[in-house]
């Protein structure tokens, strides 16, 4: 089964547009976008150092350009995946009334994880930590919608 994912973090320019990348390098089949709740880095490509820190896993994200969260996502990405509880709650309160879509952290797909949020690398600067986690994430999103066919 084909499923809509949308990827959500702050800034779309590290967090999520490497979730997207990692994703598609794994699980062709299913329609990726990524999105940012804010609209401060709209139609800049993925950070540079995130970028690299990716390219070196061999996940190109030079394709990808940001955008902002809109309405219209709840009806095109049945599964919405947000980086922390900020994001969540951001992405909640674009809801529009008697939508349906799963929203769920990242984090959620990594089985029996110590981690409950992907700390922001823009700020941390720790692009290997936030790709560990992404990495061992999407994995398990992989696992975790080939499992519900
Ligand atoms: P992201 O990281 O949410 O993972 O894309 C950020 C990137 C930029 C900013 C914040 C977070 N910023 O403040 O510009």
């Amino acid at each position: 089964m084909t499923h809509r994912i949308l990827f959500v973090c702050l800034g779309n320019i590290c967090r999520s547009p490497a979730a997207e990348g990692a994703f598609r390098a794994r699980a062709l089949h299913h329609t990726t976008d990524s999105a940012g709740t804010s609209g401060w880095h709209i139609g800049d490509p993925p950070y540079g150092p995130m970028q690299k820190a990716a390219r070196a896993r061999d996940i190109d994200l030079s394709d990808l350009r940001a955008r902002q969260l809109v309405a219209e996502d709840f009806d095109r990405f049945d599964l919405i995946i947000g980086m922390d509880a900020n994001n969540i709650g951001d992405i909640e309160a674009m809801r529009p009334p008697g939508n349906e879509s799963t929203v769920r952290l990242l984090t959620d797909f990594i089985p029996h994880s110590r981690a409950n949020h992907v700390p922001d690398p823009y700020y941390t600067r720790d692009f290997e930590g936030a790709l560990d986690l992404i990495e061992e994430a999407v994995a398990g999103l992989d696992a975790h919608l080939s499992a519900k066919l």
